[in-house]
């Protein structure tokens, strides 16, 4: 078949990755990628339900597709926000443009789906409760530049109260350890100058025996190439995966370490089993094994009964650890979850601590570039503009420079000469 597809995701890497899954099946059946949406054959939303925002914009877009698709066009919608029996069906409902709502367990089956209902014309909507055939190969139509994406393992078992994660994308399930190893070998092969590790909680990858930690080692291997991974649960943090950082020839110095909330009583009612206490000493230790990691975490203001003093002890942690990138969510409720039961906060004090955190990083952030003024670093080029170099140190910190010689995929010396604001600009060494 003939044809061309489009496809737009919403929420984490993982769903950015799972995108290049569903691309790959329908590349494999003869169809290529395109940016118009009314110039698709085959149109995918693949959603994500972790926020209300996430949400909206779905519903948003199909309103906006509904008008600019061809004739004829496929209109499919599938994720975590579908995998939800209540939302697929109250979707289904009201928007009967749609032809096709899958979940994420069935959603390998795209090409399956897609065939049925060319043949029979009738619209699909099947979600189910579980996966039936993990881990199943597929193909995969990679659209990340240097950098390649490798799931270690599906799900999550840790049910912090706010999050709808482990609800959409079930319990933890681990890949096995020669699978990933020969995906990373065979994309290292093809080019890759990256590959990043994914899971919701890889700090508990455990196959055969084989935990996080010993599945790194496997993959020092000789190619040179830059190795990353997400996402790490503070309470599973191990110092021997600090230890790894430290003595790795790939692995880069950074770590997303996402502590949600500064204060205990508040981390106890998110289900996150660490203090901020145990955090902060975990964060002490790699920082002292790996003195240049670039830290980055995820914090949350507006929890069920988060009071002011509670909110001034995530400002506190956030200053204290002075996060080189921090990622900046208003809580939002999620049906089904225990928190979306408890006291909620008014809008306007969510509101308002959401940009008094967001100031306070921004601060930390430019200063953090400033420091790195007159440093040098390993730039590995993601991006090349008007013979303008694009690209992150081993620290994770974006910076670009101006030259002829290095190309995308290139490891360059580089020099950070000014810091403007957060971004960085250097020259080759
Ligand atoms: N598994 C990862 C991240 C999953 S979701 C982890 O545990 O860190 C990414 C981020 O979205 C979370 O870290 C959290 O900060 C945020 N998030 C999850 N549920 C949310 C909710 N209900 N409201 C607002 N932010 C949420
Ligand atoms: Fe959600 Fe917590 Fe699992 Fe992360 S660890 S996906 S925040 S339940
Ligand atoms: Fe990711 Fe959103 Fe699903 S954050 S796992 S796409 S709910």
């Amino acid at each position: 078949m003939i044809g061309n597809y489009y496809i737009q995701t919403y929420g984490c890497q993982m769903n950015v990755h799972e995108s290049e899954k569903l691309a790959g099946i329908l590349s494999s059946r003869g169809f290529s990628s395109c940016d118009d949406v009314s110039d698709a054959d085959i149109i995918i939303l693949n959603t994500c339900c972790v926020r209300e925002t996430a949400e909206t914009k779905v519903y948003g877009h199909l309103g906006r597709i509904k008008s600019k698709k061809k004739k004829g066009a496929v209109l499919i919608v599938c994720g975590c926000m579908t995998q939800r029996r209540d939302v697929a069906a109250s979707l289904a409902k009201r928007c009967k443009f749609v032809d096709i709502i899958i979940g994420t367990f069935n959603q390998y089956l795209l090409g399956e789906y897609i065939d049925a209902f060319m043949h029979t014309g009738e619209r699909i909507v099947e979600v189910w409760d579980s996966e039936r055939d993990d881990g199943k190969a597929r193909p995969i139509a990679r659209t990340s530049g240097v950098n390649a994406w490798v799931n270690i393992m599906y799900g999550c078992n840790n049910f912090c109260s706010y999050c709808i994660v482990p609800y959409v994308r079930g319990r933890e399930r681990c890949r096995p350890v020669d699978d990933i190893i020969s995906d990373v070998r065979d994309l290292l092969e093809s080019g890759y100058k990256q590959v990043t590790l994914l899971g919701q909680n890889v700090n508990s990858y455990n196959h055969d025996g084989v935990d996080f930690v010993g599945l790194l080692k496997l993959l020092e291997l000789d190619e040179k190439y830059r190795l990353k991974f997400m996402t790490s649960h503070p309470k599973d943090f191990s110092l021997a995966l600090a230890e790894r950082i430290a003595d790795s020839s790939v692995l880069a110095h950074s770590l997303h370490l996402p502590v949600q909330a500064g204060n205990d009583r508040v981390l106890a009612e998110m289900n996150r089993r660490y203090t901020s206490a145990e955090y902060l000493k975990k964060i002490d230790a790699v920082r002292e094994l790996v003195p240049d990691i670039g830290l980055s975490s995820d914090v949350m203001v507006g929890f069920p009964t988060e009071t002011e003093d509670d909110f001034e002890d995530t400002i506190r942690l956030v200053e204290r650890v002075h996060y080189n990138n921090l990622f900046m969510f208003i809580y939002s409720r999620r049906s089904g979850t225990p928190a979306d039961l408890m006291p909620q906060l008014d809008y306007r004090t969510k509101q308002q601590r959401i940009d008094r955190l967001i100031k306070a990083q921004f601060e930390i952030s430019k200063s953090l570039a400033a420091d790195c003024v007159g440093k040098s670093y390993e730039v590995l080029v993601s991006e090349k503009k008007n013979g303008r170099c694009f690209g992150k140190t081993e620290t994770d910190a974006a910076v670009s420079f101006v030259s002829e010689d290095f190309d995308v995929g290139d490891f360059v010396k580089v020099k950070v000469t000014a810091a403007k604001n957060a971004n960085l600009m250097g020259e080759v060494e």
